[in-house]
């Protein structure tokens, strides 16, 4: 089976979020199944140096919103060895050489400094949706062209509403051939939902610029209140849907998580399923890291005292009281719950513990943490950076990792904590609920607790919960049972490629169906 996965970002070249780890570790995990997956990116720069030597493949003709311009198709492989992070620090690993790596080569929507969708002043690129239509244009022509040299997908993945055009594209080309013949040849679309909070919404002037037809501007189409909607598109228009978590996939057709899109979600229900991400263990493992200060598994958990007294280092954190370490990683956003882990800062405080925050995000927010930092020295400490490293040493040196997110389509950090020994507390939504498992006395007891789960988000129920850990830390025989139960879940990719691999068979097979 061939499959062209087409998205925005991938670590280790452009992220901005676990986005990017999930492209760089799925096509590699599917390989391994057979899949012949590969993966096309933007040409940014830093995905352009890492192709080094590029083949070019083929002319694009003009792409939507380009100015009548064209791409160039190049092709290579990734070499091994990253260049980092949004940061510019290196990172281990890179995307596995095996994944055959395209890139739309196009400078005049790619070749811009700052990270994928803002400048280095932090605004969005104005023409972000015709950048990302073009990228979008691209996947489809390969889709139903080939890449240049024979290879044609049968599958294309899309991502989010950067990509939420390809389907649409997808299915217009068929409609204009105006022949059943045509849609046969059409790769099958399947679209991930990786966050349902960011839509991608267009003002309908740019109908003609995105080279989209007057009839898909309706509530049977893309539009979306009155704007075309990108993620809309892709939710409309692809032939299965998937997202990031089964919790996540029955939250998002309701209307409290919905995002106004939960009718046509409802709609597609038989389509729609929800497959949990995975953790990457050639790049997050505690046995292999040389990002971490010293390697370790879960039979030699005085490692992890090292590194957290690095950590205190780092953050500037005392080395009493002798309380648990909490942390964060993470983009400081509503969606996170990061105002309420500062509402709770003084009871955490009160408890023992001492907190860490790593991330960068809304302006009030990054500013109310380092008012805590500034009001609690040596209690709280905060790096406000985007830093790849320091994310990988917080999770081999914090007792409990913080993830309280108000939603949460799958979540990555708190499946990195399970895999460190660093216990997870989180609230009960999407992916969190699916991958954390309660400390009850049940849990304990048959071998399956690994954290600690809250619920409803609020801060009651979350200062609750910190008791619970820091009462549970101050047992080291029962907390080192939980650390063992964490780490030994099976939180790698295989499982889930598995699920995409039999999704991707049943797509194939009901879209050739439904063309009899
Ligand atoms: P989301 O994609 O919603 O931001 P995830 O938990 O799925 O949440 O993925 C977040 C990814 O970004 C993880 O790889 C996490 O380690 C990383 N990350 C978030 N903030 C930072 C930061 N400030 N520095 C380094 N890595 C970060
Ligand atoms: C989004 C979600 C996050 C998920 C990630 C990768 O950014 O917010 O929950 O883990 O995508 O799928």
């Amino acid at each position: 089976m061939r499959v062209l996965f087409v998205a925005s970002e991938c670590f280790p070249y452009v992220k901005t979020g676990g986005l990017a780890d999930v492209v760089a570790a799925l096509p590699a995990a599917l390989r391994e199944l057979g899949i012949d997956a590969r993966l096309l990116l933007p040409g940014y720069p830093p995905v352009l140096k890492a192709l080094g030597e590029a083949r070019p493949l083929r002319d694009l003709p003009p792409l939507p919103g380009a100015g009548g311009q064209g791409g160039r198709l190049l092709a290579g492989t990734a070499p091994a060895g990253g260049t980092g992070s949004a940061d510019g620090s290196r990172a281990p690993g890179a995307l596995d050489p095996a994944v055959p790596l395209y890139a739309l080569d196009l400078p005049v929507f790619f070749d811009r400094a700052g990270n994928p969708y803002s400048g280095p002043d932090g605004q969005d690129w104005p023409d972000n949706a015709l950048r990302f239509a073009s990228l979008s244009a691209a996947a489809a022509r390969i889709g139903l062209e080939g890449d240049g040299e024979g290879w044609r997908p049968e599958i294309i993945h899309a991502h989010d509403w950067q990509t939420g055009l390809v389907p649409a594209y997808l299915r217009f080309a068929a409609e204009r051939a105006g022949a059943d013949r045509m849609v046969a040849k059409r790769p099958v679309s399947v679209f991930t939902i990786h966050n349902l909070a960011f839509q991608g919404l267009v003002p309908p002037a740019r109908l003609g610029d995105l080279d989209l037809p007057p009839h898909s501007f309706s509530i049977h189409g893309l539009e979306f209140h009155g704007k075309i909607g990108l993620l809309k598109a892709g939710l409309y228009y692809a032939d299965k849907l998937t997202t990031v978590s089964p919790t996540y996939a029955q939250e998002i057709q309701g209307t409290a998580m919905g995002f106004g899109l939960d009718g046509l979600l409802r709609a597609r229900a038989r389509d729609l399923s929800g497959i949990l991400n995975g953790v990457d263990l050639r790049l997050w493992d505690p046995a292999s890291d040389p990002l971490i200060p010293a390697r370790y598994d879960a039979t030699l958990l005085e490692a992890r005292q090292a590194a957290k007294a690095e950590l205190r280092h780092a953050f500037g954190l005392g080395t009493l009281p002798d309380g648990p370490l909490f942390a964060v990683v993470s983009r400081l956003t509503h969606q996170k719950g990061i105002d309420l882990v500062l509402e709770a800062l003084p009871r955490l405080l009160a408890l023992g513990g001492q907190l860490a925050i790593l991330g960068t995000g809304d302006k009030a927010l990054e500013q109310a943490a380092a008012a805590a930092m500034h009001d609690h020295p040596g209690r709280v400490g905060l790096v406000r950076a985007y830093d790849e490293a320091l994310a990988h040493r917080i999770q081999a040196g914090a007792d409990v990792l913080l993830v309280p997110s108000r939603f949460e389509p799958c979540g990555l950090t708190q499946m990195y904590a399970l895999r460190y020994g660093a216990l997870p507390l989180v609230s009960r939504v999407g992916g969190l609920a699916d991958t954390v498992t309660d400390v009850t006395e049940g849990s304990l007891a048959d071998g399956s607790a690994t954290g600690f789960v809250f619920e409803p988000v609020a801060l009651t129920p979350l200062i609750h919960a910190m008791e619970r850990a820091v009462a549970l830390w101050r047992r080291p025989d029962l907390w080192r049972t939980v650390q063992h139960n964490a780490m030994g879940r099976d939180v790698g990719w295989a499982a889930s490629a598995r699920h995409y691999a039999d999704l991707y068979r049943q797509a194939v097979m009901d879209t050739a169906l439904s063309l009899k």
